[in-house]
């Protein structure tokens, strides 16, 4: 039933016109009705919309777009056919020409570095990852659901029912289609493609993993990692992200660079030949699965020192005070927080390289590193997940002159 302005309170089910407003993080976009503030999917800024809830908390409402009334210039049709209202979770933008994805996720980082940073232009601009011309086909890791009969699909969003699909359009040519078979008391299967075209798949039981390992090569460098080891998941990020991490923090023959949270080594690779034989690269990584890939792929890289730790723990015992020129920051998800930034900060690096996958938990870390004298200096950011509302964005903090020290 379509209700109107004023009516009864917003109830799941309720279809209602608005006027879609602002993107806000995590792929909605707002809108007002009811005295309620709506988080719109599948919908752009400046569309009209009948939108139906589909949600209703008491701090937040969702609602999918069901009918566009007023279409942007931006709107296109989905490539992916199980893309779109109740469907598949995976892609959020897929009704969104490419361009304009992009100025939406700069709006996001902006928007996200003026409430947690207090930053009113950061000029941030989201570059399509080289070689990325139609945002699909870029995914080399698949993570495909199994339902209770063993079929594989997605998640439909926010929902445990899993969606059978034949084909992921975002997913590298290779992978694009399903992997053959059933997979029944199967969890999960991945799959992964590498540079040398070659699929590998792994199926996850309770308590077990048939662990498979994948090939890519980046900047000419041949890497073989465990397909369940972190790997930058578009198939141009690794090097994107190498390249970004090399020119915004600029290291020098001699140096002694900290690359925390480190992954399989990859920014250590690249950075071991620009430090050289009188200068070091500690890598910090908490995964031993990950430490033991590195030590696999770094095993002639004498000067990269491979410690396997939290970060935090490591850092409380870190005995390098003022040694340390440059640090590579790329956390999770959640970011590092008061007690990661201040140990940093108090070793005085001339650059922290910030990469991040959440741009408010990277807003919110760089108002926290403001705290303890380091400002943001530049930064850049990745389409490295087109089709989703996912951004990636390397950062660079520096101390800010007379700074007190932190001891
Ligand atoms: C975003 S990935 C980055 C990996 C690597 N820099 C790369 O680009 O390939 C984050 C990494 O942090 C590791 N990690 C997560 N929490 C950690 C912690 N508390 N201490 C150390 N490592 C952690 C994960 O295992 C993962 O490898």
């Amino acid at each position: 039933m379509t209700i109107k302005a004023g009516e009864a309170p917003l109830a799941v089910g309720d279809v209602l016109e608005v006027v879609i407003g602002q993107i806000a993080h995590g792929g909605h976009f707002i809108a007002h009705a009811q005295g309620r503030t709506i988080f719109v999917r599948h919908a752009i800024t400046g569309e009209s919309a009948r939108i139906k809830i589909t949600e209703v908390r008491s701090k937040m409402v969702r609602a999918d777009a069901i009918e566009i009334l007023v279409k942007s210039p931006d709107r296109v049709v989905a490539p992916c056919q199980f893309a779109g209202p109740g469907a598949c979770g995976g892609c959020d933008f897929q009704h969104i020409a490419i361009s304009r994805q992009r100025s939406l996720k700069q709006q996001v980082v902006q928007d996200a570095f003026r409430r947690h940073a207090h930053l009113d232009e950061v000029g941030v601009v989201v570059e399509s990852v080289p070689g990325d011309q139609s945002g699909l086909s870029w995914r080399t890791r698949v993570r495909w659901s199994v339902d209770s009969s063993g079929h594989l699909g997605f998640h439909r969003f926010r929902s445990s029912e899993i969606l059978a699909v034949n084909t992921c359009l975002i997913a590298t040519q290779g992978q694009g289609g399903v992997p053959e078979g059933t997979y029944p008391g199967v969890l999960e299967v991945r799959s992964a493609q590498g540079s040398d075209g070659e699929i590998v798949i792994s199926a996850a039981t309770s308590g077990s993993t048939n662990s498979r390992r994948v090939n890519h090569e980046v900047l000419g460098r041949n890497w073989n990692i465990d397909i369940e080891s972190f790997w930058q998941g578009h198939v141009g990020a690794a090097e994107a992200l190498v390249r970004a991490v090399l020119d915004l923090g600029n290291p020098q023959p001699g140096e002694t660079w900290w690359d925390l949270y480190s992954g399989v080594g990859l920014f250590s690779a690249y950075l071991s030949p620009v430090v050289g034989p009188t200068g070091l690269v500690v890598a910090v990584e908490g995964s031993a699965r990950s430490i033991r890939d590195a030590r696999r792929n770094l095993q002639h890289d004498h000067h990269v020192k491979l410690v396997e730790s939290d970060v935090a723990r490591w850092l409380a015992k870190s005995t390098d005070h003022g040694l340390v020129s440059g640090v590579v920051l790329d956390p999770p998800r959640t970011g590092v927080g008061p007690v990661i930034a201040r140990q940093i900060a108090a070793q005085e690096p001339r650059v922290v390289v910030y990469v991040a996958c959440d741009p408010v938990a990277l807003a919110r870390d760089v108002e926290i590193f403001s705290t303890f004298g380091y400002r943001l200096d530049k930064i850049t950011g990745f389409d490295a997940f087109p089709m989703t509302h996912h951004v990636e964005v390397v950062a660079t903090l520096v101390p800010i002159p007379g700074r007190d020290q932190i001891s």
